[in-house]
């Protein structure tokens, strides 16, 4: 009978973090400053400590996992690989369907695996309290529960409209001792800004990332930093222990690579732990197409251009080289508000430019139907962002079904969907409707980048 679920010892949790910074075959292009020039180092300082500065720079292929964080991981890691044969047999696919449960971390995601990081990071450092933003409420969850447990303050700037839609995962944050309030707020300049012009607004991430940095960087006892929960080189290195276990996992089922791995990409960590391991495969040869999913809502690497453009809605973080739709978008409210975000990492921008990676784009009622045939066959509830990796996977299981090819398909099951109940609800009340975000809005809100300094498309032509 196939393994339906894999589990390594904890002696087998990777040792060492993969980045891929040091495999792309193109370069990356640097940060910029407010100046337009490179950005350097130490001009993050009030931002982050510089142990993770020093991480976010690094080129080393490598880079060893301190044993105080391993021990941290060791609560929920390594995760099981499980295999999905009853969606398998419904779909009569000849494909094998493998997913990395990240749901069985405590917060429910993939995020505690760079928070624990991070938070460790911070104390070490001297840090005192971290401020942060959360879309859905599972980074903000995520780094609430580490800060619990590595002793540090924590507060979180929550996107108004997951506010409203997911009280729950609030009162998990204040269980954790961190607090948590909407974005736009009233209790930072940028917020009070934003308030002013859209009293209204659904908030963004872009607003909420605002609001912590400027919360972080004008603490004037110095002791309080912010933490990012996707998008920079540090968090997607982080959460590469995700793919590094799965193929361990993938040997012990007899399979030698998959053909297909794929991620939903909200700022693109999730996607990065799971596929990283595999684009660095892909470099030195194999043949394996790698697919980020997005909302139709939020179609960033599908409809974006490649330009450098600001993390954050008000201009306080460094300019990115990254696929984007413009740092003052405000996507609808649709319920994977952790997906909701305007850009793309500049490791996963670099990866798709080069053609590494090949980005999809779904609407929510696609994805919902998928979460709704999960739970039919496999019996989870999955979170309404993880549902876009399921329904990609399902037409890859098709697809492989039509071909007659024996298909090796690995995704990533970044969370689960226990808080995100109002969701469902909608959906099955058939409230729900299908949003693609359409042209003119786009060039709209990509229209303040007129004048940025312009990212170039550097690629070797080989994929
Ligand atoms: C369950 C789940 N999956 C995926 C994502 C997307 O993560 P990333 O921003 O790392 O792409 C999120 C973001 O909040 C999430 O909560």
């Amino acid at each position: 009978m196939p393994f339906k679920k894999i589990f390594l010892n904890e002696k087998d949790i990777p040792r060492r973090w993969y980045n891929l910074a040091a495999d792309l075959p193109s370069p990356m292009q640097p940060p910029l400053g407010p100046d337009g020039n490179p950005l350097k180092p130490e001009m993050l300082a009030k931002v982050f400590p510089m142990n993770i500065i020093e991480q976010e720079v690094s080129t080393a292929r490598w880079i060893d996992i301190p044993d105080e964080i391993l021990e941290l991981l060791t609560l929920w890691r390594p995760a099981p690989l499980r295999r999905a044969l009853a969606l398998e047999k419904y779909l009569l696919t000849p494909a094998h369907i493998y997913y990395k449960d990240e749901s069985t971390s405590p917060a429910g995601s993939h995020k505690p695996n760079t928070a624990v990081a991070q938070a460790w990071y911070n104390k070490k450092f001297g840090i005192k309290r971290l401020t942060t933003e959360t879309g859905a409420g599972q980074w903000g969850c995520a780094l609430a529960f580490a800060c619990n447990l590595i002793g540090l303050e924590c507060k979180v700037y929550m996107v108004r409209i997951s506010f409203d839609q997911k009280p729950l995962r609030k009162i998990m944050m204040q269980t954790w001792g961190a607090n948590c309030i909407a974005s736009p707020s009233g209790q930072t300049h940028a917020g009070r800004q934003i308030l002013k012009k859209m009293p209204h607004t659904p908030g963004s991430l872009g607003i909420a990332i605002s609001e912590a940095v400027e919360d972080a960087v004008t603490d004037k006892s110095g002791s309080s930093r912010y933490s990012l929960g996707s998008v920079l080189n540090h968090v997607l290195l982080h959460q590469t222990v995700i793919g590094l276990e799965a193929k361990k996992q993938l040997k012990i089922a007899g399979e030698r690579k998959p053909d297909v791995v794929i991620g939903c990409v909200g700022g693109g960590s999730n996607f990065a732990g799971i596929a990283f391991p595999f684009i660095c495969d892909k470099i030195h040869g194999e043949k394996i197409e790698i697919i980020p999913v997005e909302p139709t809502a939020c179609p960033t690497l599908t409809k974006g251009p490649f330009t450098y453009d600001f993390g954050d809605t008000a201009g306080l973080t460094p300019l990115l080289p990254m696929y984007t739709l413009g740092h003052g978008f405000v996507p609808e409210p649709i319920h994977a508000g952790g997906l909701r975000y305007h850009g793309m990492a500049p490791l996963v921008s670099q990866a798709a430019v080069e053609g590494l990676i090949n980005p999809r784009a779904f609407d929510q009622i696609k994805c919902y139907e998928a979460a709704m045939l999960w739970a039919k066959t496999e019996g989870t509830i999955c979170a309404p962002e993880t549902s876009h990796a399921i329904a990609c996977t399902i037409d890859e299981a098709k697809k492989a079904k039509k071909e007659g090819k024996e298909k090796v398909i690995l995704f990533c099951y970044s969370g689960h969907g226990l808080m995100d109940l109002a969701g469902y609800d909608k959906f099955l009340s058939g409230k729900l409707t299908a949003y693609s975000m359409p042209k003119h809005k786009i060039e709209e809100s990509l229209r303040p980048l007129k004048n940025f300094p312009k990212a170039r498309k550097i690629k070797t032509g080989r994929w």
